[in-house]
């Protein structure tokens, strides 16, 4: 019977040169599967002589639990082995500095409007507000852009299918705001009215959703040369620049006569880059004089009363002033982006 001894041996040398439970059970498989080495000799007892038989029975079911134990060794031996190996792979060094919670800080358009209102207020100006749907009337026929009036085509403007209701929109600029505002204050009036405002279209410098600022003062005297003072004093101090040029183009806008876009020279280079186009000139904002229409339709006296109003778009501001050149990145809440803001 040294065969079985050997049968024996033979398996233990084999269990234990084994180090993955995948492969010891196929070693296991070898011996004691259906047509395992050892089953086989258990089969072949029918062969034997009669006497013989209890003897080698009882030898082959020694040896098969004499294996058992050694597979279940082996077997422990490996899965302790797996999770030494698993314990130092996912080690946790507890002795490491916390990562904290951080303090959040202010988005940089948020800041850019805060910026804007506090140097508006040192000149005297109040906050008015009013709602992001609008109806068409504040927002086109009240500014005097009646129905079928090409401005409105320049506007790309999001409609709110409501039924046949009148008209209600998402506003395309702020400038409804001096409506609401004049219909509920008589002059003087001295205010801003921050904002979201929405139009269809998105590229490097445009989002469906932007802010602006709108102004107005109407007084007995808030003439031109009013409106070119507190423009040019707000983009000085804005941008920290005493000597920083400004020049006023003539503009249309259906709700200011005479009307002008306000340029400030360039704050990005010396002598042309891309951003200004190699102009040396930086477009900022659309102002004029209240159209005697727009005070028509408010009930205020245009002989009595003048003013002037502008818009000013807040993220263009902001690019200027951080060098930020895709109008995007405002919006992506990347933190990597917004943290360099505070
Ligand atoms: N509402 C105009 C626009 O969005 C800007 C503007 C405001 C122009 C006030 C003149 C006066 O383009």
């Amino acid at each position: 019977m040294t065969n079985l001894d050997q049968l024996l041996r033979e398996a233990i040398e084999l269990f234990n040169g084994i180090d993955n439970t995948v492969e010891l059970e196929q070693a296991k498989a070898r011996y004691l599967g259906r047509h395992g080495r050892l089953t086989e000799l258990l089969k072949g007892l029918g062969k034997l002589a009669p006497e013989e038989r209890p003897v080698m029975g009882s030898r082959i079911n020694q040896a098969k639990e004499a294996l058992e134990a050694a597979l279940n060794l082996r077997r422990d031996v490996i899965q302790e082995k797996q999770l030494e190996e698993r314990l130092v792979e996912e080690a946790l060094d507890v002795t490491l500095p916390g990562r904290g919670l951080g303090t959040g800080g202010v988005h940089p358009v948020t800041r850019t409007l805060e910026r804007i209102q506090s140097l508006f207020h040192s000149m005297g100006f109040t906050v008015a507000s009013g709602p992001e749907i609008e109806t068409d009337f504040y927002n086109f026929t009240a500014l005097n852009i009646p129905e079928n009036h090409p401005a409105r085509a320049m506007h790309d403007t999001f409609y709110i299918d409501n039924d046949g209701k009148d008209g209600q929109l998402l506003r395309t600029h702020t400038s409804p705001v001096q409506i609401r505002h004049m219909e509920g204050n008589r002059p003087p009036l001295k205010v801003i009215a921050p904002g979201k405002v929405y139009r269809c279209d998105s590229d490097l410098t445009h989002t469906p959703m932007f802010h602006q600022v709108e102004g107005l003062w109407i007084d007995e005297n808030a003439n031109f040369s009013a409106l070119k003072g507190v423009l040019g004093d707000f983009m000085q101090h804005f941008f920290e620049r005493d000597d920083l040029p400004v020049r006023f183009r003539a503009s249309f806008f259906p709700f200011t006569e005479p009307s002008a876009e306000m340029d400030i020279g360039c704050v990005m280079c010396q002598n042309g880059c891309r951003i200004c186009g190699y102009t040396g000139w930086l477009e900022v904002l659309g102002c004029g004089m209240v159209h005697p229409n727009v005070l028509k339709h408010v009930s205020i006296d245009s002989e009595k009363y003048i003013g002037f109003a502008f818009g000013l778009g807040v993220e263009r501001l902001a690019m200027l002033r951080y060098g930020v050149t895709d109008l995007r990145l405002f919006f992506e809440n990347d933190l990597r982006f917004l943290k360099q803001f505070n």
